[in-house]
């Protein structure tokens, strides 16, 4: 009974390997381990055989039933069209996850398109640090020590002459030591101010400076630069005005407007009904920072001005708080 079993096992075997087909699979299964099957008939006559040989022919019979399973289940997975095999941990017939995309924050893209623009006019794009020497926040661009100019901006002071710059006038300095006219430059850059939060002041902020210093350079060039600037930035139908005003590094000295661009200077919330967007400070270089820097100001003359950045994206993107550019909202971002 022994010696049949292990023929059973191994004839069963052989036609599950020469089989190239599901149900005939399924055919080999019932022959052998079905109801009345090879196998099954030998075990249900070990009761017949000699008890001392039964535990053998058990053994057997159970050695074949499970060779003879797992022949037929691997068979069957072999022969599987690829879809219905068993599932494997990624399912490569999904379409894939799309991986969210950045955005440029406000700020990234006026700067980008501020530096554009004055790029096409000529001008290169210099740096200067964030913390900065008193001397060149200050001294230089004219405001002495005990000037009463220094109170109008609420300065972060770090040590006896290091202070958070005020503004980007400073690389106006930096840069005209380094190097003699012609000097046509832009520094955008962050400033901070010691100043009482409401919707349009932080404590910091960004600035661009401008710095055109050339022989024969007037007003003229500085109002009309500001204008197709304006129209470049804005459109074509923005006025600029430009009204006195006082800094101790630039003599005349004025605060210059773009005609509100929400309203068509009809008179709205962004522009307080003024009809004008306050930009910043601008005016013809003093002769007295000329002295600093070793500039000839019977030679040269220059314009420079300031613009803030933030009002600049405030404007243009209809964004009604300062505060948004530095809450790390990211809807700001995402819009
Ligand atoms: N730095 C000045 C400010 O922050 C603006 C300014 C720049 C004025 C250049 C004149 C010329 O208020």
């Amino acid at each position: 009974m022994i010696e049949r079993a292990e023929t059973i096992e191994q004839n069963a075997l052989e036609e599950i390997d020469q089989t190239a087909d599901a149900g005939t699979l399924e055919e080999i299964r019932v022959k052998y381990m079905g109801k009345n099957g090879l196998l099954t008939q030998v075990l249900r006559s070990v009761g017949q055989a000699a008890p001392q040989d039964r535990p053998r022919i058990g053994q057997q019979v159970n050695k074949a039933k499970q060779a003879i399973t797992e022949s037929l289940k691997a068979r069957r997975e072999a022969l599987a069209p690829l879809g219905t095999r068993p599932k494997a941990s990624i399912d490569y017939t999904l379409p894939g996850r799309r991986p969210p995309f950045g955005q440029k924050h406000p700020l990234t893209l006026i700067r980008e398109e501020v530096t554009e623009i004055f790029h096409e006019m000529g001008f290169g794009v210099v740096d200067g640090p964030e913390v900065e020497l008193d001397y060149y926040n200050f001294e230089a661009l004219n405001f002495p020590s005990d000037h009463p100019a220094r109170d109008t901006q609420d300065t972060f002071h770090i040590g006896d002459d290091i202070v958070l710059r005020t503004h980007t006038s400073p690389v106006q300095i930096r840069t005209m030591e380094k190097q003699q006219p012609p000097v046509r430059v832009i520094a955008p850059g962050r400033t901070y101010r010691h100043e009482n939060p409401d919707a349009s002041h932080a404590f910091t902020f960004h600035q661009c400076e401008g710095l055109y210093v050339d022989k024969g350079v007037t007003m003229a060039h500085l109002k009309g630069d500001m204008t197709y600037f304006a129209r470049r930035l804005f459109g074509k139908n923005v006025q600029v005005r430009f009204s006195p005003d006082f800094f101790p590094f630039t003599e005349p000295s004025v605060q210059y407007d773009f005609s509100c661009v929400a309203c068509s200077s009809r008179g709205c919330k962004i522009c307080k009904n003024t009809g004008w967007l306050e930009i910043s400070g601008a005016g013809m270089v003093d002769p007295a920072v000329f002295g600093f820097v070793d500039y000839d100001p019977e030679v040269y003359t220059g314009y420079a001005f300031g613009m803030g950045l933030d009002r600049l994206a405030m404007f243009k993107y209809g964004i009604d708080s300062i505060h948004m550019f530095l809450e790390n909202d990211l809807r700001l971002l995402g819009q």
